[in-house]
């Protein structure tokens, strides 16, 4: 059980739990990543090569899917998912509770965005709203998992069956997280991966598309690369998003650890759970049913009834304590200015949860005890704001 101490908080001037600040994350490389990168360099084979191939073949395998295409980031995996599955005009029923690029790229492909909901406790897509926003011009689906958490999967492909709409899993913040022991890539049609620096995976940037359908993975290859089928034929107008031979070494070579490093992640939040679980007015992210999370976020929710104090003020107090914390995401997608005149409503859940989360530290050098005085730290804000 967490102590709650009567302490003075370190942002009035008493001393912090942690003197020096606990680390957010670990994006860094290490030795052998640079090497690999290194070797790439002095190879001079620079383009999409080689180790674009074997991150390819490796990161296929490592999801379940069967073709696995590297991109330069995540947003331009969104654009081919898209540019290849529908058409201008097409609707798409998209999150209202995740990333800007999940949808961003909806209205860039020309399609139109349908809001729906999240759930409150996973925070992921509320599949039953969705339901109830299928018109006869709904044409896709697109979920994120969002924080690493896959979304109900077994429900989105029901919806799928029933209205015969394509499926797009936004995976930016998902690798390697499974559904009943299934890697996310056996769902869907088309499942997009970022490696932007921060990413359980990082690679600087870097994306991944992965699908099942050998035709689909044919049209996206195209697309990717200037719709060129032969040296200077160009059977389609496509874009430039390969991806180069050194972010691909230094995709396999963090590829090498990635498993323990997210089984490692795996503990952290199963600590996390316990510690929240025992301050009052602090809710854990609930999980979705046979899932395994990459926890590429620990997201908590504040319920703010219980405070004196609004979401802001207490994650200041927290971070004087030396427990940094981030917000995904300050606004939902439907109050972002950027879609302005494409919103019809502002789903409640979406809307509410952007005023109570907030990410504490997480990644896979975390270890218990620092866990444990995060949990002191957290307890020591909570009481001192607690009504
Ligand atoms: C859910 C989600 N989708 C898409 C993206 C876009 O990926 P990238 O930054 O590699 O373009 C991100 C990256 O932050 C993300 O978190």
């Amino acid at each position: 059980m967490t102590q709650a101490t009567a302490a003075t908080l370190a942002i009035d001037g008493g001393s912090p739990v942690f003197a020096t600040p606990v680390a957010f994350m670990k994006p860094g490389l290490l030795p052998q990543d640079v090497e690999a990168a290194h070797q790439v360099l002095k190879s001079g084979m620079l383009r999409s090569a080689k180790k674009c191939e074997e991150l390819e073949q490796r990161f296929a395998r490592a999801s379940g899917a069967r073709h696995a295409l590297t991109c330069a980031n995540g947003t331009c995996a969104l654009q081919l998912a898209y540019g290849t599955l529908l058409e201008p005009g097409d609707e798409v029923l998209v999150p209202a509770w995740t990333y800007i690029a999940t949808v961003s790229m909806v209205v860039a492909a020309g399609l139109k965005p349908v809001w729906v909901d999240a759930l409150e406790d996973t925070m992921q897509i509320d599949v039953n709203d969705a339901a109830g926003k299928v018109t006869s011009k709904t044409r896709a689906i697109a979920a994120t998992h969002l924080y690493g958490m896959p979304v109900d999967v077994h429900a989105v492909q029901q919806l799928a069956g029933t209205h015969n709409l394509k499926v797009v899993y936004d995976c930016a913040q998902s690798h390697l997280a499974t559904v009943d022991g299934r890697g996310l890539g056996e769902f869907g049609d088309v499942c997009t991966y970022s490696f932007y620096a921060t990413k359980n995976l990082g690679t600087g940037e870097g994306g991944m598309v992965t699908v099942n359908d050998d035709t689909l993975a044919y049209d996206i290859a195209l697309l990717r690369s200037h719709g060129e089928t032969e040296k200077y034929l160009h059977e389609r107008v496509g874009f430039n998003y390969r991806m180069n031979d050194i972010t691909g070494a230094i995709g396999c070579s963090r590829l090498d650890r990635l498993l323990d490093e997210t089984n490692a992640r795996r503990r952290a939040a199963d600590h996390y759970d316990r510690v929240l679980n025992s301050i009052q007015g602090l809710v854990p992210p609930g999980r979705t049913k046979g899932a395994d999370s990459a926890w590429h976020l620990y997201t908590a929710r504040l319920d703010l009834d219980q405070f004196t104090c609004d979401r802001d003020t207490f994650t200041r107090a927290l971070n004087a304590e030396g427990v940094p914390t981030a917000v995904h995401y300050p606004r939902s997608l439907t109050h972002q200015p950027a879609f302005k005149g494409l919103v019809t409503e502002h789903p409640p859940v979406a809307e509410s949860l952007s005023s109570r989360v907030f990410c504490l530290p997480m990644h896979h050098e975390l270890d218990g005890a620092t866990i444990d005085r995060i949990g002191q730290a957290i307890a020591k804000v909570a009481s001192a704001f607690r009504r």
